[in-house]
């Protein structure tokens, strides 16, 4: 835990924050060594669907600037993250500052949700992102995998909202 919250400190103190394009809430406390979400890349994606119908979810998440880098996977053992069943299902990252939510009804593809600030220990809110790409897939008769086009999606968060009531706090750093 010291280990970090150390890091932390290091990225705030050397990333240069990229200019965000969304305002922050006049609600919301940022502390000094706080990194606003900004700008993060979604490589690797798949969608991959058996025999029996179950879709296995799994890309990659990396945000530069405030060091994330994890992977995500949405299988049929996978749990909702959230409390709240009215809410879309939103599933952790191995980062669970991370989460997403893939549909293909509704708001159809890849949302992504950060969480804003977890390192000020109070932060309740997140920016998210519906990542912009099409999909190429394969199938056969028994299995259809589909990969994301372009493979690479670096995308700018343009909205900062409230954590959404039944939506899981963020995994703290302390
Ligand atoms: C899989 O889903 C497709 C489309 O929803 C459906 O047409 C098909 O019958 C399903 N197959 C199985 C084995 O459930
Ligand atoms: C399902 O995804 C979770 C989260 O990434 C992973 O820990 C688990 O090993 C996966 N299960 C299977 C059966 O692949
Ligand atoms: C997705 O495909 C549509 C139709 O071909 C195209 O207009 C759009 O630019 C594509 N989007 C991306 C993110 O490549
Ligand atoms: C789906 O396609 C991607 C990209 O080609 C590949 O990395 C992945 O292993 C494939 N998944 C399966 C289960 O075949």
């Amino acid at each position: 835990m010291l280990l970090s919250v150390a890091f932390v400190g290091l990225m705030a103190s050397t990333v240069a924050s990229t200019p965000l394009k969304y305002k922050i809430p006049a609600s919301m406390k940022v502390s000094a060594d706080c990194t606003m979400p900004s700008e993060y890349t979604v490589s690797d994606f798949s969608a991959f669907t058996d025999r029996s119908n179950q879709t296995t979810v799994s890309f990659v998440y990396v945000d530069k600037d405030t060091g994330i880098n994890t992977r995500c996977e949405r299988n049929q053992t996978s749990k909702p993250h959230n409390t709240n069943p009215s809410l879309a299902s939103r599933y952790a990252c191995d980062d669970a500052n991370v989460e997403f939510i893939y549909q293909t009804t509704g708001v159809a593809g890849l949302t992504v949700i950060e969480a804003a600030c977890p390192e000020s220990g109070s932060s309740a809110f997140e920016a998210s992102s519906l990542v912009p790409f099409n999909q190429t897939c394969g199938s056969t008769s028994k299995r259809r995998n589909c990969t994301s086009n372009p493979s690479d999606i670096t995308n700018e968060f343009t909205s900062l909202e409230p954590r959404p009531a039944g939506a899981k706090a963020h995994v703290s750093v302390f």
